[in-house]
């Protein structure tokens, strides 16, 4: 494993691997993991908001003794006229070790690539509705910890898969991991156009019954047109996990969220607080993997 930019590019074994370097580190004492990427740097280039993702991958830096940089690139000489390229550049003279990307621009981090000296490692944080690697590993970890296994279990996805770089890299990963119990449902303007991403379900009926895992998504209005918007109450109606929603799955399933949730539009708080919620593990989990996929990509053999 060279950069981490999309999920497609990780055998099942890198995947393996990783979780295992992520059940090391939590073994670890806190004195052991600060000695791991010691005298290392890592950039944090955020072009676009994030709050759970910036702050993990920052902690998770510190935390295995790396020097950090954030950049909110919206506030920076971007916003004075300097291209992205001389931008990546000025740092990478500044021997920056690996870049932690976001971006609004799908595939930027094969873009950057080229601009940078092959040894400088690049992990993709998010670009447009294309990926976001680091989340789709946190969740299958996540939903490891839970079931013990990936294959076989009912994966049920909802919301705006459509605009929604989690959900593309989540499904990649699943595909990996050799799931293909992957149910999809939304509203239709939500949904992907492409059907080999899933089973494409018509209703919550469907989508829920037996389902081990239940994904919730927010709707990306960033990346909507206005008028396509659906009215919220409507939309939790229709789509919405709630108390009576809940009761359609699997009693022993787990439900999970990216972040940040939208209360009561695509899940009600008395799901999102309670059990089986597992949202604050998927965070906590977020700072693990981190963790791994740095210590992977830049500690020396
Ligand atoms: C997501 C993102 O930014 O892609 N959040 C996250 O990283 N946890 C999902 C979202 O914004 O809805």
């Amino acid at each position: 494993m060279n950069n981490l930019i999309d999920i497609k590019n990780l055998s099942k074994e890198d995947i393996v691997q990783l979780f295992l370097k992520a059940d090391e580190i939590k073994a670890n004492s806190k004195k052991k993991n600060r000695k791991i990427l010691r005298g290392k740097t890592v950039a944090n280039l955020f072009f676009e908001n994030s709050t759970r993702t910036l702050v993990s991958f920052e902690l998770a830096a510190k935390r295995l003794g790396a020097h950090v940089v954030n950049l909110n690139l919206a506030r920076s000489s971007t916003a004075k006229g300097e291209t992205l390229k001389d931008t990546i550049q000025t740092l990478q003279a500044m021997d920056i070790n690996a870049f932690v990307v976001r971006h609004s621009q799908n595939h930027i981090g094969k873009e950057i690539q080229q601009w940078l000296n092959p040894d400088i490692k690049i992990i993709n944080a998010g670009d447009g509705n294309n990926q976001h690697p680091t989340q789709a590993l946190l969740d299958t970890y996540t939903i490891l910890q839970h079931k013990m296994k990936i294959e076989d279990l009912k994966i049920a996805i909802i919301g705006d898969i459509k605009h929604s770089r989690v959900a593309n890299s989540l499904i990649d990963i699943l595909h990996i991991l050799d799931n293909q119990r992957i149910h999809l449902y939304g509203p239709k303007k939500l949904l992907p156009e492409h059907s080999d991403k899933g089973i494409i379900c018509q209703n919550m009926d469907e989508t829920l019954s037996n389902a081990d895992v239940i994904v919730m998504l927010r709707i990306q209005k960033e990346r909507i047109a206005d008028n396509s918007i659906p009215n919220l109450s409507d939309y939790h109606r229709d789509y919405g996990l709630n108390r009576k929603t809940l009761a359609i799955a699997n009693h022993a399933c787990i439900v999970m969220h990216p972040g940040p949730i939208n209360r009561e539009v695509e899940i009600s708080s008395e799901i999102a607080d309670n059990t089986p919620s597992v949202i604050l593990e998927q965070v906590a989990n977020g700072v693990l993997i981190r963790q791994a996929v740095l210590a992977t990509l830049l500690q020396k053999p």
